[in-house]
């Protein structure tokens, strides 16, 4: 790095925040995004990560920016100084006159910078992923991630839940055995726990109404565009609450936080190419059917030839069956009461049938599937047991989760809302990999 100062004292300024100071010389730390020359004219677009700014350099007006610019390579990390001009054509509405450049580090002329702004393939994108991350679709992306969680935190926060972290090492299965990811722990087996669930029930017993945001794992070996092997979930838990009050919990907390992103991150939206109607009509209440009307729904749909297979009554659904369902309908829609030999072993029952449960899954519309999926839990210590041994879970490990149920058992119920999904869905992007800065699938762990 060069130890040159910054020769004024115009003032360091995000590129969001330009537009302050207009009429006025201020100072930009960030990298060259790219620059159009043309003879005695330079346009370098600056970036900093917080926007992009258009720069002009005449030769005859700043010779010696002219010359430490001309040729500099995309990527270069340079510390500028312009006074900042409002222009109606410039794509923030303001364009910089710079007047110095400070090069912090030249990306070497022999080996430059491999992302160009012609097309690449995805494969080399999720090589080059460090990079990547750069680009301003995906800088939008990751904005948007970040208030979504933020949205989430609000939320339950603002409703007095109680953050509470469950543990990432975990003794035993939640979610079902077969994606569980192995961990020795000190010569014992453990595993990457798939879901915080279990833990926040007990929380949810001593706070009353819990919240848990964290990483989750999941060995998945499918490789579709809706699955990642390590992804983040917000889970609310609440005492004394039933399906329905569930139900309207999911509604209200997904309708927050779509008018939260619609509220501040709508340039980013637009960045992203996301038809913002069909995300203005997210309102609660949502529609709700349940497993059997969706069924029904999903005959009508095959005798109408828009889908290819007759679904099997008492299954789960696969995705072009939930993209079916969601296409009915402009909002979420929440399915309930599902099979209970499909769904998870801690499920209540539901009275007026036993072989469903008391489960919802949301599902976002324009094929996004499943984001949510939550029920009221088992209450019955009997029960519950009956079913650790169907499932053939290790009962020692679960000793602690069944005395919930001995000391002051209450009818509870708790959801989980995979953010990536929630970040795919609302960006309007075809795969979960661009919705984490790092994504982890089958077969990728790097970079
Ligand atoms: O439906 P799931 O498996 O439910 C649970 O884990 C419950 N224990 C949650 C609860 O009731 N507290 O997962 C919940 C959500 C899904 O709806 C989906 O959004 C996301 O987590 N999810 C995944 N996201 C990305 N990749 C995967 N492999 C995912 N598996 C689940
Ligand atoms: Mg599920």
């Amino acid at each position: 790095m060069e130890t040159t100062q910054t020769q004024t004292d115009a003032p360091v300024t995000d590129i969001r925040d330009v537009g302050k100071h207009d009429g006025q010389a201020v100072t930009i730390k960030g990298w060259l995004y790219n620059m159009r020359e043309s003879g005695k004219l330079l346009f370098p677009i600056f970036r900093d990560g917080s926007g992009t700014i258009q720069g002009v350099v005449p030769k005859n007006q700043a010779p010696e920016a002219f010359e430490a610019l001309k040729g500099l390579t995309q990527e270069s990390s340079v510390i500028v100084v312009g006074k900042i001009r409002a222009d109606k054509r410039a794509p923030g509405g303001y364009e910089m006159d710079v007047v110095s450049v400070q090069i912090v580090q030249k990306v070497p002329e022999n080996d430059p910078y491999p992302i160009t702004p012609k097309e690449h393939g995805t494969e080399f994108l999720m090589d080059h992923r460090h990079l990547w991350v750069r680009s301003q679709r995906q800088a939008s992306i990751l904005r948007i991630r970040a208030e979504i969680i933020k949205a989430a935190r609000d939320f339950f926060d603002e409703r007095g839940f109680t953050l509470t972290d469950p543990p990432i090492l975990t003794p035993a299965a939640c979610e079902g055995t077969t994606t569980l990811f192995p961990v020795d722990y000190f010569e014992e087996q453990a595993y990457l726990t798939q879901s915080g669930q279990l833990y926040i029930e007990a929380t949810a017993m001593a706070l009353g109404k819990v919240y848990s945001f964290g990483p989750t794992f999941r060995a998945e070996k499918s490789k579709t565009r809706r699955h990642l092997t390590e992804f983040w979930m917000v889970e609310p838990e609440v005492a004394y609450l039933e399906l329905d009050g569930l139900m309207e919990l999911a509604e209200n907390f997904i309708s927050f936080i779509v008018g939260r992103v619609l509220e501040r991150r709508r340039k980013d939206l637009e960045v992203t190419g996301r038809d913002i109607a069909k995300l203005e009509t997210v309102k609660a209440p949502f529609p709700r059917m349940t497993y059997d009307e969706a069924v029904k729904m999903l005959h009508e749909g095959f005798e109408k030839k828009a889908l290819e297979t007759k679904f099997e009554y008492g299954g789960d659904f696969g995705s072009p069956d939930e993209t079916y369902i969601s296409s009915q309908f402009d909002r979420p829609v929440m399915v309930h009461r599902y099979p209970a030999k499909v769904k998870a072993f801690y499920m209540e029952p539901d009275p007026k049938d036993a072989t469903k449960a008391l489960c919802v899954d949301v599902l976002a519309p324009e094929g996004y599937g499943e984001i949510i999926g939550g029920s009221q839990r088992m209450g019955s210590y009997e029960k519950l047991l009956e079913r650790i041994h169907e499932h053939q879970l290790p009962e020692e490990a679960f000793k602690w989760y069944l005395d919930l149920r001995k000391y002051g058992g209450v009818p509870h119920s708790g959801f989980g809302m995979g953010i990536e999904r929630a970040v795919a869905w609302i960006c309007g992007l075809d795969h979960v990999r661009e919705t984490i800065p790092f994504p982890r699938m089958l077969n990728k762990i790097y970079p």
